[in-house]
């Protein structure tokens, strides 16, 4: 068990087991070994006494920077009018088909930039195939969506506009209506020479979304050298996360969002669970490549504990339910009951706050 008072230390080393596959840019992969994690691990901890050292300013810049998590990064500088703009953008169900949805309505700031449904609900009821991820610190994913279909965040704003089950609009019928407006075509020509494009609200868009990150965790504080930032029963959940192998996948400052793995490394989830949906199918969608089917961006972790229910099929209702699945599917082990507790408070300190509140 960690000590609340000390900062995060090495336990058992069966963290990182070798069956796992598919890293693709992640920081630190699996295939290799545990070194770099246990080695900054040992760094931080391994002579009693070395905590003050810890927490000088120059000894916390090189253990996060060695660190398999690091805190939220502040935000760079965005365009006040582009920011602006987006912010109405993003509010607006003016551009969905029939004015009923906005992106707003299903990744509300209000209920942790998700919409806490199982699946999705767009315009005149339709019911979506997945479920929605936060809007919050998205900007920190390398690619967008479950199976990572979309590079950018620019990329990623046009596709709800025109589909289906979202907002249901098509490009010119959007862009007309915004340029009838005379308020938005003011707005717009402050922030950008060429006016009313596709090209402009999909940058706007992705602009107000730079700004949607969640600094502060008390996990973030934690890291950053504040030893009375986490509750001794969460330090000993990140303690079992880095342990039993979780950071093998959910690491960086998103804590997840930086590489893409199988959901069900250890067992089959998916016919453990029934009714398949194309969905299920994950990057295979995207690639078409056998060894790509049932992989996924492994998600962010940040603010986990406003976000439910979990997974793509919205399938777990609780943390702990979430916890279960992972351990069972992605590590091959059953956990104690006191060892769900301990990591669904360490996700719990994964809570940041937006414009001075938590979340
Ligand atoms: C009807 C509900 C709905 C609306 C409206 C909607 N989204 Fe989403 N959003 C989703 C769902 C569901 C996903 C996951 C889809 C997938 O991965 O296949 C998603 C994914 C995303 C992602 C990717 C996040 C990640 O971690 O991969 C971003 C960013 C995003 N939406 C932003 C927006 C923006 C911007 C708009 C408005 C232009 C918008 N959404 C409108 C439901 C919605
Ligand atoms: C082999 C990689 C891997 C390991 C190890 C792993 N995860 Fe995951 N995790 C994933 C993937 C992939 C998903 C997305 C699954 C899906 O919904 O398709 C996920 C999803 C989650 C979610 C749901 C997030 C959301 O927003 O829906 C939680 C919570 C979570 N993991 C926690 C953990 C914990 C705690 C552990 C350790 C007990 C762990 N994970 C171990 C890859 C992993």
């Amino acid at each position: 068990m960690a000590n609340a008072r000390t900062p995060p230390c090495a336990g058992g080393g069966q963290a990182l087991q070798s069956s796992l596959s598919h890293t693709a840019g992640g920081k630190y992969p699996i295939k290799s070994s545990p070194l770099p994690i246990l080695g900054f691990l040992l760094m931080a901890c391994a002579p009693s006494g070395r905590q003050q050292e810890v927490a000088e300013p120059l000894a916390v810049a090189a253990v996060l920077d060695a660190s398999p998590i690091q805190p939220v990064p502040a935000i760079t500088q965005l365009d006040p009018a582009q920011l602006a703009l987006g912010e109405r953008l993003f509010n607006d169900k003016g551009l969905s088909k029939d004015g009923t949805v906005a992106c707003a309505s299903c990744h509300s700031l209000e209920t942790g930039g998700v919409d806490r449904m199982r699946t999705s609900i767009g315009i005149g009821g339709a019911v979506g195939p997945i479920n929605a991820p936060s809007v919050f610190n998205s900007s920190l994913n390398f690619v967008q969506f479950w199976n990572g279909r979309s590079d950018s965040l620019e990329d990623q704003a046009g596709g709800p506009l025109t589909a289906g089950a979202e907002m249901g609009n098509t490009w010119p019928v959007a862009l007309a209506t915004l340029r009838a407006d005379a308020s938005y075509v003011s707005e717009f020509g402050k922030a950008y020479p060429s006016g009313v494009t596709e090209t402009n609200v999909r940058h706007a868009i992705a602009t107000f979304e730079r700004s949607l990150v969640t600094p502060d965790a008390p996990f973030d504080r934690y890291l950053r050298g504040d030893t009375t930032a986490l509750s001794e029963q969460a330090a000993a959940g990140y303690q079992n996360f880095v342990d039993f192998g979780c950071i093998a996948c959910h690491q960086g400052a998103g804590i997840g969002g930086n590489m893409y793995q199988k959901f069900g490394v250890m067992g089959d989830y998916f016919s453990d669970r029934g009714n398949p949906t194309e969905v299920d199918l994950g990057r295979f969608l995207v690639t078409g490549a056998e060894a790509d089917r049932h992989v996924f961006k492994v998600p962010s972790l940040r603010n986990v504990d406003r976000t439910a229910p979990y997974f793509h099929d919205g399938s777990a209702e609780t943390l702990e339910d979430a916890i279960g699945v992972m351990a069972r599917y992605q590590l091959g082990r059953k956990l104690q009951d006191g060892d769900v507790a301990e990591l669904a408070a360490f996700l719990r300190s994964l809570t940041g706050t937006y414009q001075g509140r938590s979340l």
